[in-house]
Parts: C-alpha cells; sequence; structure tokens
C-alpha cells in the first residue's frame, strides 16, 4: 500500500515548466537547442509523472479488498484533446461543455491542478481540496510578491506558501 509519503514523493517529481521557461527566458536562453532539449524532456517527463501519480493516488485511496480503480477526473476542449486520457483507463473524462467540477465525486478527497477558474470552482465546492498553483516566478524566495495569487481575500506567494495550497 502507498503511503502519503511516497505519493507525495512523486507530487514532488513533476517538474515546473512555467518556472524553467521563465528562467530560460531571462537568462536569454529560451530560444536555443539546449532549452528546446530541457524543456522536450521536461513535458515528457511530466506526463509519465502524471499517469504514475493518477495511479498512485488510485492505490493510495483504495480501501482493503476494493477492486483497482482510479479517482482521477480529467476535463479537455474538445475530443481530440481527450484522447490523452487513454493513458489513464478509468478516469473519468469531462469534454466542454460540461466541466470538471459536475464530475467531482462526492465525499472523495480531491486534488486539483488545471487553469485558475476550474481552481476557483473547485475550491468554492470542496473546501477541504489541495489546489496545485502556477504562477511565474521571479525571485523565488518570498521577497517579490510575482508568484502571488489570491486565495480566499489573502495573497498567497507560491514559491514560499505553495505551489500546492488548502482551499480554504
Ligand atoms: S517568486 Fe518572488 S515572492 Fe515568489
Amino acid at each position: 500500500m502507498l503511503r502519503t509519503g511516497q505519493v507525495f514523493a512523486i507530487a514532488m517529481a513533476v517538474t515546473s515548466i512555467p518556472v524553467i521557461s521563465r528562467i530560460m527566458f531571462d537568462l536569454g536562453i529560451l530560444g536555443t537547442s539546449f532549452a528546446r532539449v530541457v524543456l522536450g524532456v521536461a513535458v515528457v517527463e511530466d506526463i509519465v509523472l502524471y499517469v504514475v501519480l493518477a495511479i498512485a493516488l488510485g492505490i493510495a485511496t483504495q480501501g482493503p479488498g476494493a477492486s483497482f480503480g482510479l479517482p482521477a477526473v480529467l476535463g479537455f476542449r474538445s475530443e481530440r484533446h481527450a484522447e490523452a486520457a487513454a493513458l489513464l483507463p478509468g478516469a473519468e473524462i469531462a469534454i466542454e461543455p460540461t466541466l470538471v467540477t459536475e464530475l467531482i465525486p462526492p465525499g472523495r478527497d480531491v486534488l486539483a491542478c488545471g487553469p485558475e477558474p476550474m481552481l476557483q470552482a473547485v475550491a468554492d465546492m470542496c473546501p477541504g481540496a489541495q489546489l496545485a498553483w502556477e504562477a511565474p516566478m521571479a525571485c523565488g524566495y518570498g521577497a517579490c510578491y510575482g508568484c502571488a495569487v489570491e486565495i480566499g481575500g489573502e495573497l498567497k506567494r507560491l514559491c514560499v506558501e505553495g505551489p500546492v495550497l488548502l482551499a480554504a
């Protein structure tokens, strides 16, 4: 049985592509072949790790004797984009205009990542949800507020307080 620490370790291994991109942009190396290789590897690694993370969460949330299943709900803009969901059999799929928030099962622990409006909607529905926010980071140690997001009327610096924050 996977423990919370193992799931957390897998989640921490996921790269932050926006941060890497911003650093390369600031260094003026974003258009180089080095940057393309690094970002390409980061994208592939993230896809694999998100699948592994979803499977790990599925295993970690199963009770003794329960059949294997994944509690993932994935949202896509079109049928074509939803083809990526084949990597995660058993996941619930929402395609616009259906919203991911319409498919969140009641009474489950919720971990969400995605666009900010979706995270706000999940926060409104599930106050105990853990939300992975993304924002460009400049200083990386809490001084500039460049990475701040407003949550519940309060500014949270993702570099030192996040990037995963409780909804409420
Ligand atoms: S990046 Fe400067 S406060 Fe977070």
